[in-house]
């Protein structure tokens, strides 16, 4: 178990969901704790599925989850931590999700970033587009400006978003921007 029960005031359906989502090994582990899918949930910012329901929406046992996150560029929001449980993969959840998700807000641009095909076939039917340098020139200079590379620090940009040629999802770990 990764995360333990009873963090301060943290319902523990978000610690079972963290514990779930740690166990896939896909997720930055930074973000992935109970605290943080709780609160991005709570200010609107983020979508959850699951069964049992209580009077402030959070389900007791949660199977879906998906994130629409500020970058530290206002005009740009990154679509992340996106989870379906192993047993309801499949049925369309994951498209519904990101459908409603981006439906929320106007005047944005969007980006994620995914390894996992069935997400990224997802980010395309919604209008996705995989990059790289052919695509977006100045790449590198715009993943700073959203806080994707932070100089000395973090850097997450994919190495595909680098290349020069076109794109071509054949495996690997993908930015796409909307
Ligand atoms: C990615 C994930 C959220 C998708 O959720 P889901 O509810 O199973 O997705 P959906 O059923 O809505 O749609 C999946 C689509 O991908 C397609 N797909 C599935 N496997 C695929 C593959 N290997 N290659 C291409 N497309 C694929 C499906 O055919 C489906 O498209 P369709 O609606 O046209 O039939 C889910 O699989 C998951 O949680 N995976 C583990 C965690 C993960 O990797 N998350 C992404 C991290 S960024």
């Amino acid at each position: 178990m990764l995360f333990h029960r009873g963090g301060k005031n943290v319902n523990p359906c978000w610690t079972r969901l963290a514990n779930e989502m740690g166990a896939t090994g896909r997720f930055d582990m930074e973000r992935l704790t109970p605290r943080f899918l709780a609160k991005t949930y709570h200010e609107g910012d983020a979508l959850v599925r699951g069964e049992n329901m209580n009077r402030h929406g959070v389900p007791a046992d949660p199977y879906a989850y998906l994130a629409c996150l500020k970058s530290r560029d206002a005009g740009w929001c990154e679509i992340a931590l996106a989870y379906v449980r192993e047993q309801r993969q499949g049925n369309g959840v994951g498209r519904l999700l990101m459908a409603e998700l981006l439906s929320r807000k106007s005047g944005v641009r969007y980006f994620t970033i995914s390894q996992d095909p069935a997400y990224q076939e997802i980010a395309r039917r919604h209008g996705f587009c995989p990059v790289t340098r052919l695509v977006m020139s100045n790449v590198e200079d715009w993943a700073e400006r959203v806080g994707l590379n932070i100089p000395n620090g973090r850097q997450r940009l994919p190495e595909t978003a680098l290349r020069d040629g076109l794109p071509r999802l054949n495996g690997g770990r993908w930015l796409f921007i909307r």
